[in-house]
């Protein structure tokens, strides 16, 4: 070791005086830029603990003098998210049905919640998309049974079809069969005449006889054309849109039995802006009557 500054022979660095057993070691401080970061990031560090939480303790943490919590900041913004929620809540509660449109953003409440509750609610007889299966009608097209106005389609969410509730659509097509009022000829020739009216009857004769048994007995609710009576329920015959089947024998099994299909009420079991939501999303799938 010496005092004296010495330069290195090889590299002509300066060296720092130390040697070991001939080796030498040469000075090369760390840059200046390097160190500050370094001393900076030390101090950081240092408020990083005071400020914010840090270490673990026996039992539980140190809160840092800001008292941040990750979850403290979720639930504020959940918070947030209800009381705006809230408000379109209270927004709709108050909305007349028919003025809902006018609103774009409540608008898109109501269609996200209506989608929501139909998933849960009205799948499993509508189908996913509401497409409807045999004896379950679609609701996407503009084919109603009970009429496809705001209105209409509210009536029959809140209080259903033939569902026992009170103020229930209740229409019942005669058991022509069941209860024996009309002849099985006869069913098959009323049977032949409706599919007329889809032009796929094969025998004359019997549309013939068929289209004085409908003007009799069915045209009071299906009408003297055939094309139904959202008043009472009866499905248009025309359209070849078919809630039980378009083929002769289930043409025949409808005259049958009369099929009565069953709708349950909702009022009393979804809330008040739920059953909005759905008038207002089905409404939409329809094509808008
Ligand atoms: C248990 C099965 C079932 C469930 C659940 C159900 N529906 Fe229905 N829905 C029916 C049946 C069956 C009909 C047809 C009844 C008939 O034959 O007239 C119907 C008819 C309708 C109609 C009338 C269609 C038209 O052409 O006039 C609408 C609207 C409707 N449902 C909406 C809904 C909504 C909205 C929900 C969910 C809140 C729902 N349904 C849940 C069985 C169901
Ligand atoms: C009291 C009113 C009424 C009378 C009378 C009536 N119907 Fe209906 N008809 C209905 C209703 C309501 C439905 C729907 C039943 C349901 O949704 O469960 C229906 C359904 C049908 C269907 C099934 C349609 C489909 O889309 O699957 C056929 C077919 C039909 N009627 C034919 C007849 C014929 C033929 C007669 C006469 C012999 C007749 N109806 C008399 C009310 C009536």
């Amino acid at each position: 070791m010496s005092d004296k500054r010495e330069i290195d022979d090889v590299t002509g660095v300066e060296t720092t005086g130390h040697a070991w057993d001939g080796i030498k070691e040469l000075n090369k401080p760390l840059p200046k830029w390097w160190l500050m970061t370094f001393y900076a990031s030390i101090v950081w560090a240092i408020g990083y603990m005071i400020v914010y939480p840090a270490w673990p303790t026996l039992n539980g943490y140190t809160k840092g003098v800001w008292g941040y919590s990750q979850r403290a900041a979720v639930s504020n913004e959940v918070q947030g998210a209800k009381a705006a929620q809230a408000t379109f809540r209270t927004a709709l509660e108050k909305t007349p049905l028919a003025e809902v449109k006018n609103d774009p953003d409540l608008l898109r409440f109501a269609m996200v919640g209506g989608a929501a509750a139909f998933a849960t609610n009205c799948a499993p007889c509508h189908g996913r998309g509401a497409q409807g299966f045999a004896g379950y009608p679609n609701l996407n097209d503009d084919d109603w049974l009970w009429g496809g106005t705001l209105p209409e389609i509210e009536t029959t969410i809140l209080y259903g079809i033939r569902s026992g509730d009170k103020q229930s659509r209740i229409s019942d097509m005669p058991k022509y069969g069941v209860d024996g009022i009309l002849q099985t000829s006869e069913i098959d020739d009323a049977a032949e005449f409706v599919l007329s009216l889809t032009k796929r009857a094969t025998d004359t004769a019997a549309v013939g006889r068929g289209a004085k048994i409908f003007a009799d007995q069915c045209a009071s609710c299906h009408g003297a054309e055939g094309k139904g009576n959202p008043e009472l329920g009866a499905p248009n015959l025309t359209d070849d849109i078919w809630l039980f089947g378009g083929r002769k024998a289930d043409i025949v099994q409808s005259i049958f039995t009369g099929r009565g299909g069953s709708m349950p009420a909702w009022h009393g079991r979804l809330d008040a802006v739920t059953l909005k939501s759905l008038g207002i999303y089905v409404h939409s799938l329809g094509g808008g009557k």
